[in-house]
């Protein structure tokens, strides 16, 4: 059960992109970087990052002498390389020669040279080149003893419009439709508005002021671009792997986004790895809700290659520079956000950026190295506190999260709610409705995985999927299976009411033989104004609930009505509901409530599924990685006053002291609990 993602290394990796091209002229700063990673307690850097124009200055002019120096140098101190290939920034003499290289946008505006990740997935010209650059950087690097890994481009973005991309879209459509156009007809429905194809010639990207009222096509250019994308990713693996094959790859991914479903990416990697940055001790929220966001995404990667730690592979030394306000870390936040990485199954704490740059729009972005270049400044030091600490936790290096519960969270789902002209485009709020579930669930000391529809369900106890409106084939099927064999499964509101191409189910949502599993069947969807809210009570013990947002109308077929509404047209009706279904439950929310209700609903459910909570105090975060004979309990507090967590036992690591009971953390401190299993 233990998988070293790096076996060269001994513990937690700790380190962070490195731009030394950016100092070549300066061999004392070289030098005394080297000085200041190794009492930071660094032990790897990413290089190469956009470093296209530093080693292939004009075409096909290679020069990896200052490289190959640095990594030297590095390895010598014992300091690895995470090595980058640098397709994220095109040269500009690249995009002179080859203007196919530069994107067009939604608009149909080709931009020009510039910024980054801005090339064309399709263009010719740059795979060509990219493929040529990463070769040369695999003959030359593959058999260094500081290379860890391949780092593919960085945080891959965007769409592009071109010509080329339009004729791959179609190429896209034909295989996609087995080459028969009246198939993609029947399943886009393009007889609405007139707007049948007779042949793929005719069908463009969705364009800004293009076709956009086809909802089938809009999702297939989403999932077009992420096929286009990864292929050009793959390209890049393969030409690596040519060369050396052994090398594991990864590629940086950030936190909610949307452009690309990242499970399609992640089938190519070694590890997935991330870039996390959220925004610290705003206004609007409590640090609580901020890193319990943050660390959603962390279980999220972690459940994308389910038997591997994950890599945190960027995150701010201090601070970022291009947030809405750019607030600095406040002391002790930099130690517990990264051992909430940790605690999620990360084996590495990485940072953008190692020393900060002179010029440039990053000149002012957190670094573990300040302008002012010495290792006093107070970032440093907490890093090198950090690094020092790591070294107390090097045992949960390999060891993984598992769960009893999952929520599941497609991107199909997200791309289809977002698009879909129904609800209010004010609260659909997708994203935010899972990651609330899923939040009330962590207050629990529950730590659900986040898998999607197509995963594996076996492992769990209880899957909750919010607003699955679109399912893809066999899900219906699958979730009949899993709640016949004991599972106890929810859904919600908005639930099976498109297949995969955006068609509507017929014969009553949700479909694919859904509603004959929960014993209901979805009549309307009504959408609340903001201020409008309803009320629901529960028949067990009388318990009121309030719902915002929308609530349903439900004939109910066979199930059990355990809460109706109690006001406006709904009132008395069936609001939630259960159905004993072979030896599982399959619950029906039929309305949106209250965060709170929502998670007293939740401890409900988990109850009758025989699911025990872990009870932390207000403001602790508690995560749990697990190895051969071993557990790891991570508790985390984001309050900012002690606070004591009770019924913990085992060896705490980073006091080295053994805990009989409980354990008090002071303000942000964190505690890391080995237990014998
Ligand atoms: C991203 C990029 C980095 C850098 C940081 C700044 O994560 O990958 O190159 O621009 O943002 O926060
Ligand atoms: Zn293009």
């Amino acid at each position: 059960m233990r998988t070293k993602i790096f076996p060269k290394i001994d513990g937690i990796l700790h380190g962070g992109d490195y731009n030394p091209e950016q100092w070549l002229d300066r061999p004392d700063i070289l030098k005394e970087d080297i000085r200041l990673m190794k009492k930071a307690g660094i032990n790897c850097v990413t290089l190469g990052v956009f470093a296209w124009s530093s080693y292939e200055r004009r075409e096909d002019e290679f020069d990896f002498s200052w490289l190959k120096t640095v990594m030297d140098d590095l390895y010598a101190n014992g300091i690895y390389t995470i090595l980058a290939t640098p397709s994220g920034s095109k040269p500009a003499w690249l995009d002179k020669k080859y203007p196919d290289a530069i994107r067009v946008d939604e608009n149909g505006i080709k931009a020009h040279h510039g910024m980054r990740e801005n090339h064309c997935m399709s263009s010719a010209d740059f795979e060509r080149r990219v493929r040529f650059v990463d070769r040369k950087l695999a003959e030359n690097f593959s058999d260094h003893p500081g290379l860890l890994m391949w780092h593919i481009s960085n945080e891959f973005t965007g769409y592009c419009y071109c010509d080329n991309c339009k004729r791959e879209f179609r190429q896209y459509l034909e295989k996609r439709f087995d080459n028969d156009i009246e198939k993609l007809n029947r399943a886009w429905w393009t007889t609405f508005w007139s707007h049948t194809y007779n042949s793929f010639d005719e069908v463009e990207p969705p364009f800004l002021n293009g076709e956009r009222s086809i909802l089938g096509q809009n999702l297939e250019w989403r999932r077009f671009t992420t096929h286009n994308v990864c292929r050009l990713m793959k390209t890049e693996i393969d030409t690596l792997r040519e060369v050396r094959a052994d090398i594991p790859v990864t590629t940086n991914f950030m936190m909610m986004f949307e452009d690309y479903d990242y499970r399609v990416l992640a089938k190519e990697l070694d590890f997935i790895s991330w870039d996390s940055y959220p925004f610290l001790h705003n206004d609007y929220e409590s640090l609580e809700d901020t890193l319990l966001d943050n660390a959603f995404f962390h279980v999220m990667c972690a459940g994308m290659i389910k038997d591997r730690p994950f890599m945190l592979m960027e995150s701010a030394p201090g601070l970022v520079n291009w947030s809405p306000y750019n607030k600095y870390k406040r002391p002790g936040i930099h130690a517990l956000m990264s051992f909430q990485a940790l605690s999620c199954g990360s084996d590495t704490v990485q940072y953008f950026q190692i020393r900060k740059g002179r010029g440039c729009s990053e000149q002012y972005h957190g670094a573990v190295i300040d302008h002012l270049g010495t290792d006093d400044t107070r970032i440093f030091k907490e890093v090198e506190s950090l690094g020092e600490q790591l070294l107390k936790v090097k045992e949960i290096q390999g060891s993984i999260r598992r769960s009893e519960v999952a929520l599941i969270y497609d991107w199909d789902v997200r791309w289809a709610v977002k698009d879909c002209w129904a609800l209010s485009n004010e609260t659909k709020n997708y994203d935010r409705t899972i990651m609330d579930a899923w939040k009330e669930l962590e207050k629990m000391g529950i730590d659900p995985d986040i898998i999607s529809s197509d995963d594996d369900f076996s492992d769990y106890k209880m899957i909750i999927a919010p607003m699955l409106y679109l399912l893809h084939d066999g899900i219906g099927e699958k979730i009949g299976k899993y709640v016949e064999d004991g599972g106890c499964f929810a859904v919600t509101y908005f639930t099976g009411c498109v297949d995969k191409d955006t068609l509507c189910y017929l014969g009553g949502f949700p479909g694919q033989g859904l509603s004959d599993i929960f014993g209901v069947i979805c009549e309307e969807t009504d959408t609340l104004y903001p201020k409008d809210s309803n009320e629901i009570i529960f028949s067990e013990d009388g318990r009121k609930a309030t719902v915002k947002d929308y609530q349903e109308l439900l004939r109910v077929k066979d199930a059990k009505v355990i809460a109706t509404y109690e006001q406006d047209y709904l009132k008395d009706k069936a609001a939630v509901t259960v159905k004993e279904y072979g030896k599982g439950k399959a619950y029906y929310i039929g309305c949106r409530l209250m965060k709170k209700d929502m998670g007293v609903l939740l401890a409900d459910l988990l109850g009758s599924a025989g699911i025990a909570q872990r009870p932390v105090p207000e403001g602790v975060e508690y995560h749990v990685r697990y190895s051969d004979g071993k557990k790891f309990e991570f508790y985390l507090n984001t309050n900012e006053t002690p606070v004591t967590t009770e019924n913990v036992r085992g060896r705490e690591l980073l006091s080295d002291k053994d805990i009989d009971g409980s354990i008090t953390l002071e303000k942000y401190a964190v505690a890391v609990v080995a237990v014998d299993t």
